[in-house]
């Protein structure tokens, strides 16, 4: 009787204690960098790659990462100059506290003069390109010889491993963006390498029509029904274009669809991230591809980051291109909810075993989470952590096989907005926590199953 009554009042001081604010349970810190460090062949490259200013430390800030087997990639972008390599991995196990980046595939994927040498050199280039692909024309025996695709790589924004063992690489093309010497170097690829082989398996260029001087490709889902690996299709989110770029891998095709839901909400462009007050337009930035429903299809969760709303579409739409951009089709997308006051979020991920997402809560440098079975309103919407510190503008997730999730902060404002981070502090980290732990005392909780709804009828 004693025992059961002590009980009780632990559970409602327990209530007490999380609706101020203090978590079950916390993200922690996994890995923390003041600076990114990578393994160089030697310290005489390294030392050779910083004289040459090839390699500037300082300018090297990581954005996204995903995990496959033994590897977490890490992309990092060419805002600046001197991003040695703008796709890395984590090599594990790792149990240092910073650990050194490895270039993927390779170094050679990564050196920018080698592989886009500038004017006026381009034209000796183009010149030997001609010689190799006769040499390939004029190759013997019955069986054409497979032309090995390129591994070179620019720079995305983000990568992302599937279920088929395959890296989808969305290079972005440009380096220096925020330089006066930025370039573009290529159109927007998508380049998709066997994770198995470290080979690439394919390598799709958007048609120019179908990006826009505005254009810039920050954020994609992949998805693929039924575990067919052909049958995959990726979701690109064009955050000033307002646009979502629709990918088949079976059909090798692109499109590009409109929808005034991508847009921005004018009163929800203004954010305080780390100290720093800025305005931005931004569009159509986080996704998130749902669970296999009964009729094959799947919903896909999209927000912009200047914005507090939630939007769903069905998968069958984005994958039929005549669907998609029949004007009718305006109903096809609908809104799901509000987040409420200072909701607004950049990226998010559907958790398949929970079917929770979770969603970067960049104005108050925290993680939210959302349990799709139930209504969207302020009232649903969790708060997994929040930390002024380690969750200064988290730019990336993963859920692990172990149901952990993965988060990465980067105090991307400070980079983008300022004259770059203070190299003494520490910058970029990776968390993580377990996922049942960390919705305990959040609506995204399993506690009163009656509450939920079934999936949004699309
Ligand atoms: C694609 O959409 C069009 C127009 O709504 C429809 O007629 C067609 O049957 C759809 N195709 C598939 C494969 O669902
Ligand atoms: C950089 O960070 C260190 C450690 O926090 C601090 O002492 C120093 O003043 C900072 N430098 C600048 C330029 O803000």
């Amino acid at each position: 009787m004693h025992s059961i009554l002590w009980l009780v009042v632990l559970i409602n001081a327990c209530d007490v204690f999380l609706t101020d604010k203090t978590y079950a349970a916390r993200l922690q810190e996994k890995y923390v960098w003041k600076q990114i460090a990578f393994a160089w062949p030697s310290d005489g490259e390294e030392q050779n790659a910083i004289a040459t200013g090839r390699y500037i430390p300082e300018n090297n800030a990581p954005l996204s990462m995903d995990l496959w087997g033994d590897k977490v990639f890490i992309t990092i972008p060419r805002w600046k100059s001197g991003v040695a390599a703008s796709l890395a991995y984590i090599q594990l196990p790792d149990d240092s506290r910073s650990p050194i980046l490895h270039p993927y595939p390779n170094w050679e994927s990564h050196d920018m003069e080698r592989n886009f040498p500038e004017v006026p050199q381009v034209q000796k280039r183009a010149a030997n390109f001609k010689c190799s692909q006769l040499g390939n024309f004029l190759s013997d025996g019955p069986e054409p010889k497979t032309v090995e695709l390129s591994t070179n790589i620019v720079s995305p924004y983000r990568a992302k491993a599937d279920e088929c063992d395959r890296l989808w690489v969305l290079d972005w093309g440009r380096e220096r963006l925020l330089e006066k010497t930025r370039r573009q170097v290529t159109l927007p690829t998508i380049i998709l390498f066997d994770l198995n082989t470290d080979k690439v398996l394919h390598r799709y260029t958007f048609p120019q029509d179908q990006v826009l001087k505005t254009s810039e490709f920050v954020n994609f889902a992949v998805d693929i029904s039924d575990r067919e690996c052909g049958n995959a299709f990726i979701y690109v989110a064009d955050v000033v274009g307002y646009g979502m770029l629709v990918y088949s891998l079976n059909e090798d095709r692109s499109w590009r669809i409109k929808h005034n839901y991508f847009h921005f909400d004018p009163l929800e462009g203004n954010f305080f991230i780390g100290g720093i007050n800025f305005q931005v337009p931004d569009g159509i930035f986080g996704l998130a591809v749902g669970n296999q429903k009964p009729d094959k299809s799947k919903n896909v969760y999209f927000h912009a980051l200047s914005s507090t709303k939630e939007f769903v579409v069905s998968n069958k739409v984005l994958q039929n291109e005549t669907r998609a951009l029949d004007k009718d089709s305006y109903y096809d997308f609908k809104m799901l909810g509000d987040r409420g006051f200072n909701g607004q979020s950049n990226v998010q991920i559907f958790d398949k075993n929970t079917e929770i997402i979770f969603y970067s809560q960049v104005n108050k440098d925290a993680v939210g989470c959302w349990n799709s079975r139930k209504p969207y309103t302020p009232d649903t919407q969790g708060l997994v952590d929040s930390d002024s510190v380690t969750l200064v503008f988290v730019n990336e997730f993963f859920v692990d096989k172990g149901d952990n999730l993965w988060v990465l902060s980067n105090k991307l404002p400070q980079v983008l907005f300022t004259s770059g981070l203070n190299a003494s502090e520490d910058n970029f980290r990776i968390l993580g926590g377990r996922i049942s732990e960390l919705i305990i005392g959040t609506p995204c909780d399993f506690v009163d199953d009656s509450f939920y709804l079934q999936y949004p009828d699309l």
